[in-house]
């Protein structure tokens, strides 16, 4: 697989060309950014955890039937990934309220919520990411309904496997963002990453922060929840 030329450079990630028209590779950065970009930072050694924490997650999903970009790993920041266009559409999952739920709903960060929530936000870093819900997606013509379906079912899907997962290692799904694209083919399949910087974990006993959260709002030990999710996931085995 030969890296040709860069396609886009996002806020945490590169994405490049490669000799196969197909695919893509994805690069990790250590750069952070929160407030849509308001607050800068590095996270030293994000790049790589994110990159082997997402692998591990993608094919955990694949095993349990959920389509995603991811193929392989080919080194400490990189994968090989199928390629797509991305939906506008992030998809967020909620099953505990913190963030910016707790406070539009004005509920104190840590209720359970009685059942999952699924969010919609337009994908746009000029209007600052604004919530849609299904009615924007078809005025706006972001997804077909047939799209829309796959996206939501797929969402919910990852989030109980991720959550009876996470369950086993002592974790709390808080909430999290997926990204999906369109294949050549027309399908709808899992794309961006899953990583500490777009999911919310709790520790299961003490309720600490072991994510990106860290970052935003300054409260220290950032790289250490980053391995302590790695840890979890790997029990240290790899
Ligand atoms: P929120 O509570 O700030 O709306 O975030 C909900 C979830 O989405 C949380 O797990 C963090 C993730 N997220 C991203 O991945 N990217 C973003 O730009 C934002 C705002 C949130």
């Amino acid at each position: 697989m030969e890296k040709r030329e860069q396609l886009y450079e996002g806020k945490a990630k590169i994405v490049y060309r490669t000799d196969d028209p197909e695919r893509y590779i994805v690069y990790y950065k250590d750069d952070a950014t929160a407030f849509n970009g308001l607050k800068k930072g590095t996270i030293t050694g994000k790049g790589e955890l994110n990159n082997r924490i997402s692998a591990h997650f993608f094919a955990l999903l694949e095993e349990h039937g959920i389509p995603t970009h991811f193929e392989k790993l080919l080194s400490p920041r990189e994968m090989l990934v199928k390629k797509v266009t991305i939906l506008p559409i992030e998809v967020v999952v909620r099953n505990i309220a913190a963030g910016s739920l707790a406070k539009r709903l004005g509920l104190a960060e840590g209720t359970p919520l009685a059942r999952p929530v699924l969010e919609f936000y337009y994908k746009s870093d000029a209007l600052g990411d604004p919530m849609i819900n299904e009615y924007h997606v078809y005025a706006l013509n972001l997804a077909s309904a047939g799209e829309l379906r796959a996206l939501s079912d797929y969402a919910l899907k990852v989030d109980s496997i991720l959550s009876a997962y996470l369950a086993e290692r002592g974790l709390e799904l808080v909430d999290f963002k997926l990204e999906f694209g369109r294949t050549a083919a027309g399908r709808v399949i899992l794309a961006d990453e899953i990583s500490p910087d777009t999911c919310r974990f709790w520790d299961k006993a003490t309720h600490e922060k072991l994510d990106k959260d860290r970052f935003r709002r300054d409260m220290g030990g950032v790289e250490e929840a980053y391995q302590e999710i790695w840890r979890r996931l790997t029990g240290g085995t790899e």
